[in-house]
């Protein structure tokens, strides 16, 4: 089982991108939270800045849409050549349309769920993505406390995934650190995202290891 951390660079400098891209060398991606100020109450970055990102990193950008309209945006932004769009089943009208859109302009293709929405939401869908992510914060901000019942939504759907669709990835966003991801990691998520828990540390590429090799321990 392969274990990925992507560390958020919602808590990196937003003027130092490209110092702060290379500090954290080790990681297997990096995770862009796009914001709108509608669907989630803070803004970040439009398709130029991820374009810029997408230009200088040397790392595959997985970009986390918390948008309106992500029908429309989703293929915006993977058009831009990013390793993956991740939007939100709360945002979309058409979620299999706007996979089948976002694949087709090679990027892998994401359904992020937020805390109250039911796993069964995606039942029907899951076979259509690349990666389910289960937030474990309410979207709009770094630095929250992990949501302790995201554990059993994160079980149900790794059994959803070995049912429909045994190559989507499992990832879980939002307040991920040394203290909890070994029971994310062990009720079956593979994907990790941290902001803080990597921003934060003064050796951030030894923290995405041992966060790494933590998960790896853990995994079932
Ligand atoms: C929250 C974002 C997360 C967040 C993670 O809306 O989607 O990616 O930045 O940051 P931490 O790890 O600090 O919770
Ligand atoms: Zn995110």
């Amino acid at each position: 089982m392969d274990i990925r951390i992507q560390p958020s660079i919602l808590s990196a400098d937003f003027v130092n991108f490209e110092a702060d891209f290379d500090s954290i060398s080790s990681a297997d991606g990096i995770h862009v939270d796009v914001m709108d100020g509608h669907f989630v109450p803070n803004m970040t970055f439009g398709p130029p800045m991820v374009k810029r990102m997408q230009e200088i990193s040397k790392l595959p950008l997985d970009v986390h849409l918390m948008i309106e309209n992500s029908d429309h945006w989703a293929p915006v932004y993977a058009s831009l050549g990013v390793f993956s769009v991740t939007f939100h089943f709360e945002a979309c009208a058409d979620a299999v349309a706007t996979a089948r859109a976002i694949r087709s302009m090679g990027s892998r293709a994401g359904i992020a769920i937020k805390p109250g929405t039911a796993v069964s939401a995606i039942e029907s869908i899951i076979n259509e993505f690349d990666q389910v992510l289960v937030m474990s914060v309410e979207p709009g901000f770094g630095g929250q406390s992990f949501i302790q019942s995201s554990l059993d939504k994160i079980t149900e759907v790794r059994a959803l995934i070995y049912l429909h669709s045994p190559q989507t990835w499992l990832q879980v966003d939002g307040g991920i650190d040394e203290s909890n991801i070994a029971e994310v990691s062990k009720a079956g998520a593979d994907t990790f995202v941290a902001g803080s828990a990597v921003f934060k540390s003064s050796d951030r590429n030894g923290q995405i290891n041992s966060l790494r090799d933590l998960a790896l321990a853990a995994h079932r």
